[in-house]
C-alpha cells in the first residue's frame, strides 16, 4: 500500500469515509475468545502495512513487530501475561485500588470472583487461543517510543476490526521488568529494544464482547481553560 498522492486524496468521499471510519471505531473491542480460524496472510499483511504508516515522532519508526503463530511460543506468551497481570491486580487489591473500582459492585460473591479472577492473572491467559500474536518492540534510545509505537498498535486494533476480526492489546507480559527480560530473552530480542506490548490476533468467539462504558464529551473536553465543558451537557 503506497500513500495516496495529493489529487487522490481531494477525491475522497468524505461522507463514506467518515462512516467507514466511525463504524471500524465503534466496532472495536477487546477481543478475548477466538475461534481456530486462520488469519489470512492477507489479513495480517494489511494489518501490519497499517502499523507501518503510523506517525512517529521525527518518523524515527522506532518500532520492529514479531508475528507468533507458533503453539508453544504463544503458551509462553500466555503464561508470562498470566504472570503479568496477576501481579498487577495482586497490586491493586492490597493497595485497595480493586475494592474502589468495584465499590458499585454490591453482591459479595461477584465481588470475591471478580478479585479471584484478576488476581490470579487468568484475564490475560488467553492470548494462545488467538491465531496471531503480534509483538511491539522497539528502540530504547528513541525519545517518544512509547508514543510511538502506540500509534502503531491502535492503527493495529482498528484495521484488524475493518478486517472483520478481534483483537486485545496487552501490557500485561511487559509490565514488570523481570517478564519483559524473560521475553525478550525467549524470542531473541536485543538489549537496545524495549517490549511495549503484545497484541492478540483472530477470529473473534462466541458472544461479541459489549461496549464498554466510555465518559461524556461533555465530561472530558473542554474550552480554553482547564475545566471550562466545550459540549454542554443537554437538559
Ligand atoms: C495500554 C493498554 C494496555 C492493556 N493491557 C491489557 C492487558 O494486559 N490485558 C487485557 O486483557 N487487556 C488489556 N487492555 C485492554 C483494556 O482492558 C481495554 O481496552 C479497556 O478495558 C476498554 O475496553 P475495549 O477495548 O473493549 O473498548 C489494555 C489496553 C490498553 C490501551
Amino acid at each position: 500500500m503506497e500513500p495516496r498522492p495529493g489529487a487522490a486524496f481531494a477525491d475522497l468521499n468524505k461522507e463514506a469515509a467518515k462512516d467507514a471510519f466511525m463504524e471500524v471505531v465503534d466496532l472495536r473491542r477487546s477481543v478475548r475468545a477466538y475461534t481456530p480460524t486462520k488469519v489470512s496472510e492477507e489479513d495480517l499483511e494489511m494489518i501490519l502495512e497499517s502499523a507501518r504508516w503510523a506517525p512517529s515522532g521525527e518518523n524515527a519508526q522506532p518500532w520492529k513487530f514479531i508475528v507468533v503463530r507458533d503453539e508453544k511460543n504463544k503458551e509462553f506468551l500466555s503464561m508470562i501475561s498470566k504472570r503479568g497481570s496477576g501481579r498487577r491486580f495482586t497490586g491493586e487489591f492490597l493497595s485497595k485500588q480493586m475494592q474502589k473500582r468495584f465499590e458499585t459492585l454490591q453482591d459479595e460473591e461477584k465481588r470475591r470472583r471478580a478479585f479471584a479472577k484478576l488476581t490470579s492473572g487468568e484475564v490475560s491467559a488467553f492470548v494462545s487461543q488467538s491465531d496471531v500474536i503480534v509483538i511491539i518492540t522497539g528502540r530504547k534510545e528513541v525519545w517518544d517510543l512509547p508514543f510511538d509505537t502506540s500509534a502503531a498498535i491502535e492503527h493495529i486494533l482498528l484495521a484488524v476490526t475493518a478486517a472483520g476480526l478481534g483483537a486485545c492489546w496487552l501490557v500485561a507480559p511487559c509490565i514488570d521488568i523481570r517478564d519483559e527480560i524473560k521475553l525478550n530473552e525467549y524470542f531473541g530480542i536485543p538489549e537496545d529494544y524495549k517490549t511495549i506490548s503484545i497484541i492478540s490476533i483472530g477470529e473473534p468467539a462466541g458472544r461479541y464482547p459489549n461496549a464498554r462504558p466510555r465518559n461524556k464529551l461533555s465530561d472530558i473536553v473542554y474550552s480554553e481553560k482547564y475545566g471550562d465543558a466545550y459540549y454542554k451537557e443537554e437538559e
